[in-house]
């Protein structure tokens, strides 16, 4: 069993991109740049924008951070995102989610430029993945294609099972592996709620995927021997031995099925890092490509 670790390749991916942005510096070129919008004051969120903000100065890039009220019309913020589409200095927006009850995601998502759409949750981006264009790809899928691939984990012809169907993680890494391209061209299963037997589908997996949202969810006799192990889950469990009364886990029971992994992801420390570096790279890449 081998650990994939995800603030190391995390770090080696914003170190990669710091030596990038000190060179368009020492060239005296503009920086990358991006804009963080958040509605309203969800403590959870404030944490992930300023994480989110702090790596872009980390790195060397152009970061602002709009906190707007929770109160705020939704014209009023479909108005500020529409200033960020012509503003030449930021090349990404990203507009934390959730947003409040009274404004339509799905309106505010579609109001940022697809050229400027760095979370890749705009449909252009969603569709262009689909039908194999180049496109910004939702970052937390990114990061996992990501770590396949530093870690020379063969995807080619093999049985990706992806437990979960969400738009931020299920949909997108399904397709993403899916496409006759390098670091891709698996074969995939997607599972869901609905699924009768989990087991009957997980069991085959060469690379197993979980993104459900379960603790523990993923058993030791629901995977063969030499499985792939990616855990998205992020779940808090009650712990009283803890400071804080709990203690994160994954979806995957990690203690058991760890010993009949070849790789497995941890949590924390697996995937979770790699969502705010995939940012920056869509960020620069946003830069180059649309940048003026
Ligand atoms: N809320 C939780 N995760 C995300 C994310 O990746 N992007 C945005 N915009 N909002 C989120």
């Amino acid at each position: 069993m081998k650990l994939i670790d995800g603030k190391k390749i995390s770090a080696e991916v914003r170190e990669e991109l710091k030596i990038e942005i000190g060179k368009l510096k020492s060239a005296g070129k503009k920086v990358p740049g991006l804009v963080t919008i958040l509605v309203g004051n969800n403590p959870a969120s404030e944490i992930y924008v300023s994480s989110k903000s702090k790596a872009c100065v980390e790195i060397g890039m152009l970061s602002k951070s709009e906190k707007l009220s929770p109160d705020i019309s939704e014209a009023e913020l479909l108005s500020i995102v529409e200033g960020y589409n012509k503003n030449p200095d930021f090349h990404g927006i990203l507009v934390q989610l959730p947003l409040p009850k009274h404004i339509n995601e799905d309106k505010v998502i579609e109001a940022i430029s697809p050229k400027k759409d760095v979370d890749g949750f705009h449909p252009v981006s969603v569709g262009n993945l689909v039908i194999g264009k180049d496109t910004f790809l939702s970052c937390t899928p990114a990061g996992i294609q990501e770590l396949l691939t530093r870690y020379n984990i063969e995807t080619k012809g093999r049985h990706v099972v992806v437990l979960g169907r969400s738009n931020i993680v299920g949909k997108p890494i399904a397709n993403i592996l899916l496409q006759k391209k390098e670091n891709a061209n698996s074969v995939v299963t997607v599972c869901h709620s609905a699924a009768k037997d989990i087991s009957f589908y997980t069991k085959q997996a060469d690379i197993l995927i979980a993104a459900i949202g379960k603790a523990e969810f993923v058993k030791a006799d629901m995977v063969k021997d030499g499985v792939v192990v990616i855990d998205v889950g992020i779940n808090r469990v009650e712990d009283k031995t803890k400071s804080k009364g709990y203690r994160v886990v994954g979806d995957v029971d990690f203690e058991n099925v760890a010993p009949k992994s070849s790789f497995i992801t941890p949590v924390p420390g697996g995937v979770g890092p790699m969502t705010i570096a995939m940012l920056l790279k869509n960020t620069y890449k946003a830069y180059l490509k649309y940048g003026e």
